[in-house]
């Protein structure tokens, strides 16, 4: 069962906020490769995703897989969560690809990530549920540039289990001469998935790992990608 609860605060809306909150997501990813954001999330968008997401249909969740087009394999040791992509059919989620998109666009502007397309997901964990230790992508495959997770799990507590673990940096992931001194003091970060706090990080430097949950765990998990087709050949699908 669902325990659903409807009662948050988050900010409100405004493109204000918005402006603060992408500067804040760009001058983190470029100084530390990650961004942390509790309650960052305007509240007209996130609470129409948190209704969607609690009332979808169980069939609608597939269970998740790891790896990209041939490569594609289900692993019970590796992850248990269950996932459906966002398409764009609910309002909910066209509003999220629309702020996405508006993100990217900030991004590229002042980061030069050249970051060309999205795609995300709703993720459910049930109780147990776990996603061990990876990274969402490796080294010369370049296509997962930037990961965001963001939490519609109102009034998580820390009895509820569930973090996010984000790994330091794997050594030598960095170029050298751009990775800043913190990556060498930094320890592994524990996130709440809490309601609106909405996490970024480099895709292929940072490995991380869901820990298993004590109640229903709901997210939304998407990827910056980079354009990796050429011209006979069409990137893979997910
Ligand atoms: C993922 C993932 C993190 C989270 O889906 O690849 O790492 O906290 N999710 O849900
Ligand atoms: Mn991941």
């Amino acid at each position: 069962m669902i325990r659903v609860q409807t009662k948050f605060t988050t900010n409100s809306h405004s493109s204000e906020g918005d402006n603060s909150l992408f500067a804040r997501i760009a001058d983190d990813i470029r100084e530390k490769g990650y961004s942390i954001n509790p309650s960052a999330m305007p509240a007209e968008l996130i609470e129409p995703l948190y209704e969607h997401v609690v009332s979808m249909n169980a069939a609608k969740f597939t269970s998740a897989g790891i790896g990209r087009g041939e490569k594609y394999t289900h692993s019970k040791f590796v992850r248990t969560d269950e996932i459906a992509w966002i398409e764009g059919n609910s309002q909910a989620g066209r509003d999220w690809l629309d702020w996405t998109k508006t993100l990217q666009v900030y991004l590229n502007r002042r980061l030069l990530l050249g970051l060309f397309s999205f795609e995300s997901h709703f993720s459910h964990y049930g109780i147990g549920d776990f996603y061990k230790r990876h990274k969402d992508a490796f080294r010369g495959e370049a296509n997962r540039v930037l990961s965001v997770v963001l939490y519609l799990n109102p009034g998580w507590t820390v009895a509820d289990g569930g973090e996010l673990l984000l790994y330091p940096a794997d050594d030598g992931a960095m170029d050298v001469s751009s990775k800043p001194a913190v990556h060498d003091a930094m320890e592994c970060i524990k996130v709440t998935p809490l309601m609106g706090t909405l996490v970024l990080f480099l895709s292929e430097e940072f490995p991380h790992e869901v820990l298993p949950a004590n109640r229903d765990r709901f997210a939304i998990a998407g990827w910056y990608r980079v354009n990796t087709s050429v011209s006979d050949r069409v990137d893979p699908p997910r």
